[in-house]
């Protein structure tokens, strides 16, 4: 295991389980139209490039990146918009994909952003989600696991832009993010 990881949370078998069945729900629910998912820049592609392809329905994809914590592991609540989608989502079926969910601030300002250019319908999905920390109210319509508030990395999720490529979901060691704040 690498050196800077306390524990394996989630490991990468429970984690293909639960995206395969994910994807099953989410192509059941959409039978018959077309879907649009919107990855969340960067800490979404790993999850969103598995459940691409449990999906059985027509899916177009395009991205959108906010400006994260940079290196500190908890939120200033401010989001910034880094990277806007390509095209609009007017009309269309969106399926906002995201790693974490935290305080919430993020996916509420993604949310009201993507409701001004009026989407057909717009669900949320979310391979976790730490409900502890919760200071907006949010919907996830699709979710992956319930997790403690502990920081976690790997299958995408980083900490100052390292450990994403990391198979399992773990608990990065306490020393690591608190010797940089
Ligand atoms: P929120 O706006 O507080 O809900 O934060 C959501 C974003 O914070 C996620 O998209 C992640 O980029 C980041 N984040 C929150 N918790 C963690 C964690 O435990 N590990 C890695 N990134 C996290």
């Amino acid at each position: 295991m690498h050196p800077d990881i306390e524990r394996v949370l989630l490991g990468r078998e429970e984690i293909q389980e639960r995206v395969k069945m994910l994807g099953e729900t989410i192509s059941a629910d959409y039978r018959g139209k077309e879907l649009l998912a919107v990855g969340v820049l960067k800490g979404s592609v790993v999850f969103l490039a598995d459940l691409l392809r449990v999906l059985t329905v027509p899916v177009e994809l395009d991205f959108i990146a906010v400006s994260s914590y940079g290196a500190s592991s908890t939120t200033t609540g401010v989001v910034r918009i880094l990277k806007d989608l390509d095209r609009s989502v007017t009309g269309k079926e969106v399926l906002l994909v995201e790693d974490i969910v935290d305080t919430g601030l993020t996916l509420k300002y993604l949310t009201d952003h993507l409701y001004q250019q009026e989407p057909a319908g717009l669900k949320v999905c979310a391979l976790l989600d730490k409900p502890s920390r919760r200071r907006v109210p949010v919907t996830i319509d699709y979710l992956g696991f319930s997790i403690p508030d502990e920081f976690v990395v790997g299958y995408g999720l980083d900490y100052a832009g390292r450990y994403r490529n990391l198979p399992d979901i773990c608990v990065l060691r306490r020393e690591i993010y608190e010797a940089r704040e």
